[in-house]
């Protein structure tokens, strides 16, 4: 593909001794509209070293120019000198590009040879998977495919809440009420209502607390019984979490929960110890955190046992010394902003220089809005329901719409499933918002489906033609302004992908993939695709052939399929 903003620099520091390429390209800006040209340099600084007038200079630089075949016109505009790239040129650049990468457009290799941690989902164990859950999963799911596509090495790694003195209360519970099978059948809804049971059991019969206290004991200490049932216990209910990750197509390179690092703990203690940074309080043990505004981090209680915060301080040194990472990034709710900033800042204490490469990425709450889901027993919902709800309901739709559509149950859960992916990814990941099913299936809104329903129309007209626009187009026949519209939007996706990736922000793909539906609804509203004249309609199909690619690959990003029918 040709950089023209390279080219500009190029040709601008060949002309004036006084700037330099790296220092134009920073300078290069887009002119507001698209009728002003593709890029706008600005000659104020050049104004100031010359003591001249900014318009004087640009009439010196762009009279030494003269023509470039590169660039239809050069101009200038105030203060500025426009550059329109030549049409023909940057259609053929743009899509000639896109589509010999096929599946690889918009990836770089950005990332070679650097190993980033994304860690995501991290559900507890014996817990509901809840539609709060969803949006680190999603997030993280994401932003791991948007590293791994610019090249870098990522592991995904999933976090569970697998240890913890609530194990010892789901093992009393189990053995005095629980029965395998039923729960085999049903294991998080039927381990939640053992939890509740144990509560409600521990209420009348306080007794029942130390006795999980004693079998969270015998499991730090490596009884066997203990570690059998809570070893079922996780078998269970990760078996359940999988049946959700297989729905949304999301694979995990590792499990390793907090159980992974109890072993961990006393080494970490012992690092902590030497550092002078635990403090005695109250038999408990304590990271001082005043100096920096924070409130104390509790790292052993009373009975020596160790919490959240001292798992993750030995899970972020085990990723160093195991991945080296270049990056190591938690999607995690906002809600636990300070335990992310405790944690990190001891890590800092603690003398390792890679905190600063310990990423925490927030997000706000989901909310439901009113009667979108009926709830089972526990009053939660389920993130399973809403996605099987989700695919029920666009099964309905596009039963309506397009009754004679083969494979329909496949296609339902592709656009259920994705509606409901794109929907979280919508917006900003900080933002909280509310979940409705009117917005998520609207097939004419900034939906999933919208945008799935404009890469099948590609698709559609792709099949229906039996053109062939992959060799000798003539790029010249495109050049009406909503086609350059759409070349232009195609041509940004490499920059989409890395400022996602810079923000962490899945959103900026989403927003962008809507952009280039919206644009290529428009071109195909004011443009016939299909005509007569064969050539006018290769160069057409090989447009349409791009955007279908480019929406492909963007969707692939966060995590939606992309049907060729529905
Ligand atoms: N299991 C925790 C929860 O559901 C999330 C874990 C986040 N990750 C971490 N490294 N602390 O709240």
């Amino acid at each position: 593909m040709i950089d023209f903003k390279r080219e500009i620099a190029n040709i601008l520091s060949e002309k004036v001794d006084e700037l330099n390429s790296e220092e134009v390209l920073n300078m290069i800006e887009i002119p507001p509209k698209s009728e002003m040209g593709d890029f706008a340099f600005p000659c104020f600084k050049l104004a100031k070293i010359f003591k001249k007038a900014p318009n004087l200079i640009a009439k010196d630089i762009v009279e030494s120019i003269g023509e470039n075949e590169l660039f239809e016109k050069i101009e200038i505009i105030g203060a500025y000198i426009n550059f329109t790239v030549d049409k023909e040129i940057f259609a053929r650049s743009v899509i000639e590009e896109i589509l010999k990468m096929g599946d690889k457009f918009g990836s770089l290799d950005l990332g070679k040879g650097k190993n980033v941690v994304v860690e995501f989902s991290s559900p507890n164990i014996a817990k509901p998977f809840h539609i709060g859950h969803i949006r680190s999963t999603v997030i993280g799911s994401a932003l791991n495919n948007i590293y791994k596509f610019l090249g870098y090495n990522t592991i995904a790694v999933n976090h569970l809440g697998d240890y913890g003195t609530q194990f010892g209360k789901l093992i009393v519970a189990l053995k005095a009420w629980g029965n395998r099978e039923v729960v085999e059948e049903n294991p998080i809804p039927e381990l939640l209502k053992l939890y509740v049971k144990f509560h409600e059991e521990a209420e009348k019969n306080p007794e029942l607390e130390d006795e999980a206290r004693m079998w969270f004991k015998k499991l730090e200490d490596g009884d066997d019984e203990a570690t059998e049932l809570w070893q079922w216990i996780r078998d269970v209910s990760l078996k359940e979490f999988n049946r959700v990750y297989d729905m949304l197509g999301i694979k995990f390179d590792s499990y390793a929960g907090e159980s992974f690092y109890s072993d961990k703990m006393p080494r970490v203690l012992e690092l902590m110890r030497e550092k002078n940074l635990l403090k005695k309080s109250q038999g408990a043990e304590i990271v001082d955190l005043e100096e920096y505004g924070m409130p104390p981090a509790l790292i052993t209680k009373k009975d020596g046992s160790t919490l959240y915060i001292t798992r993750d301080i030995a899970a972020a040194i085990y990723r160093k010394e195991h991945y080296d990472f270049y990056k190591n990034i938690y999607v995690v709710g906002s809600q636990q902003n300070l335990h992310f900033k405790q944690w990190i800042k001891i890590i800092e204490l603690m003398g390792y220089d890679w905190a600063k490469d310990c990423i925490h990425v927030p997000f706000g709450m989901v909310s439901l809005e009113e009667g979108t889901m009926s709830t089972r027993k526990g009053r939660v919902v389920f993130l399973e329901d809403v996605l099987n709800k989700a695919v029920e309901k666009t099964k309905e739709i596009i039963s309506e719409k397009n009754p004679n559509l083969e494979d329909k149950d496949e296609i339902a859960k592709q656009v259920g499933i994705g509606a409901v992916v794109f929907q979280e990814l919508s917006n900003n990941r900080i933002k909280d918002y509310v979940f409705s099913w009117d917005r998520t299936l609207n097939f004419d809104g900034e939906s999933g489906p919208y945008v799935q329903y404009t890469h099948a129309r590609a698709s559609s007209l792709l099949r229906k033609s039996n053109v062939d626009y992959n060799k000798n187009v003539n790029y010249k026949l495109l050049q009406e302004k909503e086609t350059m519209d759409l070349v232009r939007i195609l041509n940004k996706f490499p920059e989409v992908v890395e400022d996602a990736a810079r923000k962490y922000e899945p959103s900026v793909v989403t927003r962008y993939v809507i952009d280039v539906a919206q644009a290529f609804n428009k071109f195909y509203h004011d443009t016939q695709i299909l005509v007569d004249d064969e050539e006018l309609q290769k160069a057409r199909l090989a447009l349409v052939a791009a955007v279908k690619q480019t929406i492909k690959n963007g969707l692939k990003l966060i995590g939606v399929a992309a049907p060729e029918k529905m």
